[in-house]
């Protein structure tokens, strides 16, 4: 829990008085968050992207002015957290559910920081299931394209009920531990109608911060 908190506050570091920035999803990126509302405390005029429904009520309480991603030309800076991350900035993200928006908002962005505690980083990803976002109307059938290619899917489930995304799609979770080609993955997995977005985030960070119980390692990528 200290290696995500400080990450989290180290990333916070890199944030500009005026700059708009994109605010991450998970329990990481909740103490980026956190930090960020002292800043506004303290006077800074900084405006912020949302990546989910529970990234909107906290910064909500914390009194940071929020901004619609269509009202903006760009986000200076975007901190999120991740899953799993390799040593050639290729990420898993989407284990809270918020890939999409998440997604969207790291596009948009000038600067992305990945902030996370040192067990996210890997050697090889896949241990985490990777999840992809998929509409209703015949969730079913790209389930049995994942299961035919092997990726064992699952879909979420959240208290006995299919999870359901904050744009109301459906999470499939596939195991991706046997595949080396994230890139030939992507492309795949970009091709098959019924999928909205997946979790897969290659080469998208800038910087990652990765905390342990001490301290903070800050990597440019
Ligand atoms: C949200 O959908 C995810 O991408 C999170 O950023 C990711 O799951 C990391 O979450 P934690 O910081 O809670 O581990």
């Amino acid at each position: 829990m200290k290696g995500k908190q400080l990450a989290g506050e180290k990333a916070v570091e890199y944030i500009e008085d005026g700059m708009i920035v994109g605010l991450g999803t998970g329990s990481t990126a909740y103490y980026a968050i956190k930090k960020i509302g002292e800043l506004v405390k303290s006077g800074f005029k900084i405006k912020c992207v949302s990546t989910s429904t529970s990234t909107t009520e906290l910064a909500t309480t914390l009194g940071i002015e929020l901004v619609s991603l269509n009202d903006v030309e760009s986000i200076d800076i975007t901190i999120d957290g991740a899953d799993e991350i390799d040593k050639n900035n290729n990420a898993i993200k989407g284990g809270g559910g918020a890939l999409l928006f998440e997604k969207l908002v790291a596009t948009a962005s000038k600067k992305v920081i990945w902030v996370v505690d040192s067990s996210k980083m890997v050697t090889k990803l896949g241990d985490f299931l990777l999840p992809i976002e998929v509409i209703p109307f015949g969730a079913k059938h790209v389930y049995n394209t994942l299961e035919i290619n092997g990726y064992q899917p699952k879909f979420r489930y959240t208290n006995e009920m299919l999870y359901k995304t904050d744009s109301n799609n459906y999470i499939i979770d596939v195991n991706i531990s046997n595949v080396s080609n994230y890139l030939q993955l992507q492309e795949w997995l970009d091709s098959i109608t019924g999928i909205v977005e997946h979790g897969l985030f290659l080469g998208s960070a800038d910087m990652i911060v990765v905390g342990s119980e001490d301290s903070c390692d800050t990597l440019f990528v």
